[in-house]
C-alpha cells in the first residue's frame, strides 16, 4: 500500500513573546523570510492531495501572524481539519470568534503550571493571566478546548493542580507531556530532568485521572522516557504518517530533524510536497528496515517502536542510525541510565537555563508579526533569563 502522511505540522512563524526554556525552537537562527500566505495556500492544497487529513497550525506563536484568518481560510479551503496550538497570548473573545468564522476547527493552548508566579517564571515573561483569558474566550466562541502542559522537574509535582484547572477552564482535551529532550530542552536536560520518583508519581496521578474523567475530558500522558526500557515509537516511525513544515518552508520527517547533523532537507518553494515525500533523500533515510543496526534488525518488537527516536539516538550517541538508547537492548542504555541518575543527584530549584526570543533573531516579512516581546510581554524578571 501506498504511504500517505495524515498529519501536517504547519510551523507559520518562529516568534513568539515567551522564552520557554524548552522552546521547540532551533537554537540557531535562520536568515530565510517566512512562508507567505500564497505560498501556504499551495502547500495546504498540495498536502491535501497526498492525504493529509489534519493540520495543526503552530510556531513560535502562530497568532502573531496578520495573515493567520486568511492562512486558516486556506487550509479550511482544503478540506482540512485545522487546530491552532498556540501560548493563548493575543487571544480574546472576537479573535477567537473570528479565527472561528475563517474555518478554524480547535484550538489548543499551552499552560506552564496551574498558577501564575510559577507558571510565569517557567515562560520567562508575565503569561498565565493571558491564558486563562485566552481559555475562557476559546470556550466562549464554541470551539473545542485542548490543554498542553509541557511536564519537567519544576512542575511535574502539581498534577492533581493541572487536572484542576483543566476541568475548570471546560478543556476537552487535556496533554501532558513529558518534555522531550531535543533542541532548547536538550541544552537545559540539567535543569528540567525530573527524577524516576517524580516520574513515576506523576504516571500514578495521570493514569488514576484517566479513569476518573473517562468521557468527560480525554487526558494524554506523554512518558517521559528516558525512565522507560523501551523507545517511544516515534513519529509512527519515519516518514510513515507526520510531516512538519517549518517556517522557512523546510519540510521534515519530524519537527526535531534539523537537530540531526548531516541530513539535507528540501523546501516547497522548490519542490512539490508529493516529491518531498516520496522522493527526497531525508524522508527516505529512515523509512522501513534497510537502515536498522543490529539489534533492532532481528528484534521481533521492531514493527512495534520502529527502533525509537532518530533524534534521540543522534543526541545521545552521535549516530542517527543507532538503537535508541532508551530500550535495554541498546550498547549505550547504561550510559543513559548513570547520567540520568547523575544529573537528578543534586537537585537545582532555579531556572538558570538557556533561553531565547526568537523574535529578535529571525529574518522575516514585517507583514506577518502583530506581536512583539518587548511591547507587550516584558520579562518579570529578568534574572529568569540568561539567553544564549
Ligand atoms: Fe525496539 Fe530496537 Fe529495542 Fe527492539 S532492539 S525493542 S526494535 S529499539
Ligand atoms: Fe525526531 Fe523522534 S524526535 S525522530
Amino acid at each position: 500500500m501506498k504511504r500517505r502522511p495524515y498529519v501536517l505540522l504547519a510551523e507559520l512563524t518562529y516568534g513568539c513573546p515567551l522564552h520557554c526554556p524548552y522552546c521547540s525552537n532551533p537554537v540557531s537562527s535562520s536568515a530565510e523570510s517566512e512562508l507567505d500566505l500564497e505560498e501556504w495556500t499551495r502547500v495546504f492544497r498540495e498536502a491535501a492531495q497526498l492525504g493529509v487529513l489534519h493540520v495543526g497550525l503552530s510556531g513560535g506563536e502562530p497568532l502573531s501572524r496578520r495573515d493567520l484568518n486568511e492562512i486558516i481560510s486556506a487550509a479550511h479551503d482544503s478540506r482540512l481539519y485545522t487546530n491552532l496550538i498556540t501560548s493563548g497570548l493575543g487571544l480574546d473573545f472576537a479573535r477567537a470568534r473570528d479565527l472561528r468564522a475563517s474555518g478554524l476547527d480547535s484550538i489548543q493552548i499551552s499552560f506552564q503550571a496551574d498558577e501564575a508566579v510559577l507558571g510565569d517564571s517557567i515562560a520567562g515573561a508575565r503569561a498565565h493571566q493571558h491564558k486563562l483569558e485566552a481559555a475562557a474566550a476559546v470556550t466562549r466562541a464554541g470551539l473545542p478546548l485542548s490543554l498542553n502542559v509541557v511536564l519537567h522537574r519544576h512542575n511535574i509535582g502539581r498534577l492533581p493542580a493541572l487536572l484542576l484547572l483543566a476541568e475548570s477552564l471546560g478543556a476537552q482535551r487535556l496533554e501532558l507531556a513529558n518534555v522531550q529532550f531535543y533542541g532548547w530542552a536538550w541544552l537545559n536536560r540539567k535543569s528540567l530532568l525530573p527524577t524516576r520518583d517524580q516520574a513515576q508519581a506523576a504516571f500514578a496521578v495521570a493514569e488514576s485521572a484517566k479513569e476518573r474523567l473517562a468521557g468527560r475530558m480525554e487526558v494524554v500522558y506523554v512518558l517521559p522516557d528516558y525512565f522507560e526500557r523501551r523507545p517511544k515509537p516515534c513519529m509512527q516511525g519515519w516518514g510513515e504518517r507526520y510531516l512538519t513544515i517549518n517556517p522557512i518552508g523546510q519540510v521534515l520527517p519530524c519537527p526535531n530533524a534539523t537537530t540531526i547533523a548531516g541530513l539535507q532537507f528540501e523546501n516547497v518553494r522548490h519542490h512539490s510536497l508529493e516529491n518531498i515525500w516520496n522522493e527526497s533523500a531525508s524522508f527516505n533515510r529512515f523509512r522501513g528496515e534497510e537502515w536498522m543496526p543490529l539489534p533492532c534488525r532481528e528484534c521481533p518488537e521492531r514493527h512495534l517502536d520502529f527502533g525509537g527516536c532518530r533524534c534521540q539516538a543522534a543526541l545521545l550517541t552521535g549516530d542517527p542510525a543507532a538503537t535508541d538508547p532508551v530500550c535495554s537492548l541498546s550498547p549505550h542504555h547504561l550510559t543513559l541510565q548513570n547520567a540520568v541518575v547523575e544529573e537528578t543527584r543534586d537537585l537545582k530549584t532555579s531556572f538558570g537555563m538557556a533561553r531565547q526570543n526568537p523574535v529578535a533573531q529571525t529574518s522575516r516579512p514585517d507583514s506577518t508579526s502583530t506581536i512583539s516581546k518587548s511591547i507587550l510581554y516584558p520579562l518579570r524578571d529578568q534574572n529568569l533569563s540568561s539567553r544564549t
